[in-house]
């Protein structure tokens, strides 16, 4: 299967051939989700609320990107892998944004990179671009703005907020943005701005009208996510699964029904009387 890359994902929108995109944070989950034969695997700083245990993304560094973005990319073969960069890692000097693109992709060989914000990031997406860093946008409910957006809530609500958000995506696409994620707004506003962009949209809590959709792995297969928001889907209970069997395995290793024969190994009984048998001194 070819390898899903820029163009492929334009053409797809041209096509109306909807786009898949899944978060992965761990080599393991990265091949999963690679052979399911998903288009997009996100290295999302969500990381920090599902793998890592923070209450934000906030507290997510470039560091943990990068270590994570190794792992993932170790995995992956066909899918095209987007790293997000971290809080304020692209709000200072352009040469410290630079060279935070330049170790996700450089050392842990992401495709590109993926920030938060619309209008007020068109000129670092430009540079990026005109610096060959491959940049999804990200607009909407923006988590690293959470502090600011007064909690994780639906935007584009309103006739001022909804316009900002189309000027937003339009914005990122005439600084070269190759595609944007749409978090939480509402569905007729999320088709109108696929409408207007030519670039692919991805939506997330946005409605079935976005050129692709992207879900977090854990929220996706039920894996140790207590919230369910909305937009979510459990395709599976994996977390319901994994506790069961870690039960069972529990009750086996107390009842001593495990190990069995077929999991162990043996050893010549010549060697053992070499051992143990008779003449051996304490
Ligand atoms: O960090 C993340 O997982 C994301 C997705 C929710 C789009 O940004």
């Amino acid at each position: 299967m070819s390898k899903v890359t820029t163009s492929k994902l334009k053409s797809m929108k041209q096509n109306k051939e909807a786009i898949t995109m899944v978060t992965a944070y761990d080599y393991p989950t990265a091949k999963v989700v690679d052979q399911a034969g998903i288009d997009i695997i996100l290295v999302g700083d969500s990381l920090g609320m599902v793998v890592l245990g923070y209450d934000s993304t906030l507290p997510v560094t470039v560091d943990d990107m990068l270590h994570h973005t190794k792992a993932v990319t170790r995995g992956s073969t066909r899918a095209m892998v987007v790293t997000d960069l971290p809080f304020l890692a692209y709000h200072g000097s352009f040469d410290r944004t630079l060279e935070a693109c330049a170790r996700l992709i450089q050392q842990g060989n992401a495709h590109a990179v993926k920030l938060e914000g619309g209008q007020e990031m068109k000129e670092t997406v430009f540079k990026l671009t005109q610096a060959g860093v491959p940049v999804m946008g990200h607009i909407g409910l923006t988590p690293q703005s959470v502090n600011q957006l007064g909690g994780y809530k639906v935007q584009g609500k309103d006739l001022e907020t909804a316009r900002r958000l189309v000027e937003d995506a339009k914005a990122l696409e005439e600084a070269g943005a190759f595609a944007i994620v749409m978090e939480c707004i509402p569905t007729e506003l999320a088709k109108k701005i696929s409408e207007e962009v030519s670039i692919p949209t991805i939506g997330i809590g946005a409605g079935p009208y976005c050129d692709g959709q992207v879900l977090v792995f854990h929220d996706l297969l039920g894996f140790a996510s207590e919230l369910k928001p909305k937009f979510v889907k459990h395709y599976a209970q994996i977390g319901i699964q994994m506790t069961e069997a870690l039960e069972q395995y529990k009750h086996d290793v107390k009842q001593r029904a495990f190990p069995q024969e077929e999991h162990s190994f043996t050893i010549k009984e010549e060697v053992l009387q070499q051992l143990y048998g008779a003449g051996r001194t304490e």
